[in-house]
């Protein structure tokens, strides 16, 4: 098939109204909007201002209404429990108009935030769902983070309702919840009416009297109700994600365009046909479960995997060829770390020999780079097209892909391919004059972005504002270094700023150095992220002691680590730290983090124009060297 990527993306930069009107169709709309575009008001951009419509609608109620009730929206497959439970679109509309109805005689009403605290169980898609119908903003906060950190965001987003689920389950660990979730709401200013609590069999939580009911309590007494329509600009949830300080950035999604864009990627980007089975295997506590668990397969009719399990150990590498096999998926969508934890398990893919994946066609992965040995190794075991593709919370839907569906280009191992349609891609010097083709530079986005991207951060269009359009005015700022080549094929090679990818995960190096900054013991900390073979990076801490301090420098590490774990969560795995007399500095005072992540991952470091003492360089590398980093990496040039 002849490619038609080059003329959509064409189209959608030179007719961006016209291409995201004509996309527009396919959703139902309660009423059309007074204008495609709004950006009087830059940098917020506003798609289909004047229209309102029900997120919930349209994943759910429509496809019910159009004969398709009985068909499956949604499979959940939980080995650690034992489970696999179907809900087609009309059992799931009843049970998000329940809750719906349970919020809202609860006093939630549109507008209103509600976070959810839960692991990967129908429950939390139900919750979404039932934000969605009623106008409540919902804000998931993934279940690896620790109370503080859930504290943060309850004081961001003002929650009216915590819906959280007694116990999550880490392969054969039972992790609870509600004990985070009660010490976070200690912790937090913000108080919630009241709290909602999934009671799991697997380890039930204690209620607080007069505050929490459980699930199964609200649900009983619930009375269904309808969508309620909202602006199509208004908000549909907030997700937190990591910036460069301790504070997360509440990342705001709309309800029109998120729907328009979701959609259509859904056939250009994916190339699925509505019915066919998709699988996200992520959590609906990151922006791929939201959009890709959750919304994008509902709204377009492809029934969704809700996968509460691992890629090994749950209970083997065979697990994800089980559930292909299993539920007849025709494509999935992972992080490449999981491909390598399977590879790591089983090197010839022996296991796939038990399943038959005929069903299966495509295999994407995202969320940081696929590296080209993952790649071949699932290629060459899978015998289909494996596509990398690259995007962020902020985006909410693929920025660079190779669109499947409007007919797959020729795969370069390492690159994402290309712009998708409605990203004008730009790579720029410091001085915002874009770079020849081939050389590296700050990779940036020209406005209008297209729907669905986030139109601003919650409470605080100052911030958007300064993180994202200040550096080049006109641009919004990705945060990634990187290369677009002579093919226009985009390379995504680093971070600008100290943001790190752990399996998949992102998270700041600064929040973590704030916690480490705090132990009574540290003068001063670095974090840095230094490479690892399964899950990409990890992150590796520097402190120097203050001044007399003569305590074994273990026992100190092992408090920073638990610091780190009981603040910022295990997601954060942050598992080793070096004492060191000192930082390595420039004369200008700037600790030089990325020289010390280029020695710590064995790379032969130039010694900077500007250190201040070069010879910390050898300290830096005899201290790590014992932690198994920078092995035969001295310093110096
Ligand atoms: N609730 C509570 N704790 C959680 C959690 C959750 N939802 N998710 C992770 N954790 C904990 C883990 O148990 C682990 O704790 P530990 O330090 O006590 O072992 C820690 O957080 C780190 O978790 P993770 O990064 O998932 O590492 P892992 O070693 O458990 O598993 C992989 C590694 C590669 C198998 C796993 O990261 C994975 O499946 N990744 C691919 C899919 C994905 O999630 N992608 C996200 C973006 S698309
Ligand atoms: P998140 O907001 O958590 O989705 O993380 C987004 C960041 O992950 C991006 O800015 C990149 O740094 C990284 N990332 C995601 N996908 C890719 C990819 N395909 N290749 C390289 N980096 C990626």
């Amino acid at each position: 098939m002849t490619s038609r990527y080059d003329e959509t993306y064409a189209r959608s930069l030179r007719d961006p109204e016209g291409f995201w009107a004509e996309a527009a169709e396919a959703i139902d709309w309660e009423k059309r909007w007074d204008r495609v575009f709004d950006g009087s008001r830059q940098p917020f951009n506003r798609w289909f201002p004047g229209a309102r419509v029900n997120t919930c609608h349209n994943a759910l109620d429509r496809h019910v209404a159009a004969g398709r009730g009985a068909q499956t929206a949604l499979i959940y497959d939980s080995p650690v429990t034992g489970t696999v439970r179907s809900f087609s679109y009309a059992e799931l509309q009843d049970l998000a108009a329940r809750f719906a109805g349970a919020l809202r005689s609860r006093g939630v009403r549109a507008g209103d935030r509600v976070v959810l605290y839960m692991p990967m169980i129908p429950e939390a898609v139900i919750a979404m769902l039932a934000c969605a119908r009623i106008g409540a903003v919902h804000s998931v906060v993934f279940g690896g983070f620790a109370a503080n950190e859930l504290a943060t965001r309850i004081d961001d987003a003002r929650p009216k309702i915590i819906v959280c689920g007694s116990c999550g389950i880490e392969v054969n660990r039972v992790i609870p919840y509600k004990p985070l979730l009660d010490e976070a709401i200690e912790r937090a200013s913000h108080k919630p009416d009241a709290c909602i609590v999934v009671q799991r069999p697997e380890q039930e939580a204690p209620l607080v009297a007069g505050r929490d009911e459980t699930w199964a309590d609200v649900m009983a007494g619930a009375d269904a109700v309808d969508c309620v329509p909202v602006a199509a600009t208004d908000p549909l949830y907030i997700l937190y994600t990591s910036g460069t300080t301790g504070d997360p950035k509440g990342i705001v999604r709309d309800n029109g365009g998120h729907l328009v864009v979701l959609n259509w990627s859904m056939h250009a980007v994916y190339n699925r046909t509505p019915g066919e089975v998709w699988w996200a295997a992520s959590d609906i506590g990151w922006v791929v479960g939201h959009s890709y668990i959750v919304y994008a397969p509902l709204v377009y009719g492809c029934p969704s995997i809700l996968f509460e399990g691992k890629p090994v150990g749950t209970p083997d590498a065979g697990a994800y060829w089980r559930l292909i096999a299993e539920h007849g998926v025709s494509a999935m969508f992972t992080a490449p770390t999981a491909f390598r934890a399977i590879k790591r398990e089983d090197p010839d893919a022996a296991r796939l020999a038990d399943y038959d994946i005929s069903c299966f066609d495509t295999l994407f992965l995202a969320g940081e780079r696929t590296d080209p040995d993952t790649l071949a190794w699932a290629e060459r075991h899978l015998e289909r097209p494996v596509y990398d593709h690259w995007w962020q919370t902020e985006s909410g839907w693929p920025m660079g892909a190779n669109c499947a569906g409007l007919g797959a280009l020729p795969v370069k191992p390492g690159s994402p391919t290309k712009p998708v349609p409605g990203y004008r891609i730009e790579v720029v010097d410091e001085a915002g004059e874009q770079v020849p083709r081939g050389e590296i530079g700050a990779i940036v986005v020209k406005q209008p972005l297209p729907p669905g991207f986030t139109p601003t951060l919650w409470n605080n269009d100052a911030r958007f504002e300064e993180v994202y359009f200040t550096r080049y005015p006109g641009y919004y700022v990705t945060g990634d270094a990187g290369v677009l080549d002579e093919d226009g094929y985009l390379w995504i090679m680093s971070r600008t700023d100290d943001i790190i990818n752990v399996a998949g995960h992102r998270l700041s190096t600064g929040a973590m150095e704030e916690v480490l900054a705090a132990h009574q013991d540290v003068a001063e900390c670095a974090v840095v992220g230094v490479a690892d073979a399964l899950k990409g990076q990890l992150p590796l801490g520097f402190v120097v002691l203050k001044a007399g301090v003569n305590r074994p420098p273990d026992e100190i590490v092992a408090e920073l680590v638990r610091m780190v774990r009981e603040s910022i969560g295990p997601v954060a795995a942050f598992k080793q730290a070096a004492v060191v007399d000192r930082l390595p500095k420039t004369r200008s005072g700037k600790i030089l983090r990325s020289t010390m992540a280029k020695i710590a991952d064995g790379e032969t470091v130039k010694t900077p124009a500007t250190i201040d003492d070069p010879a910390i360089l050898g300290e830096i590398a005899d201290a790590i060297r014992p932690l198994g980093y920078g092995n035969g990496a001295p310093a110096g040039d």
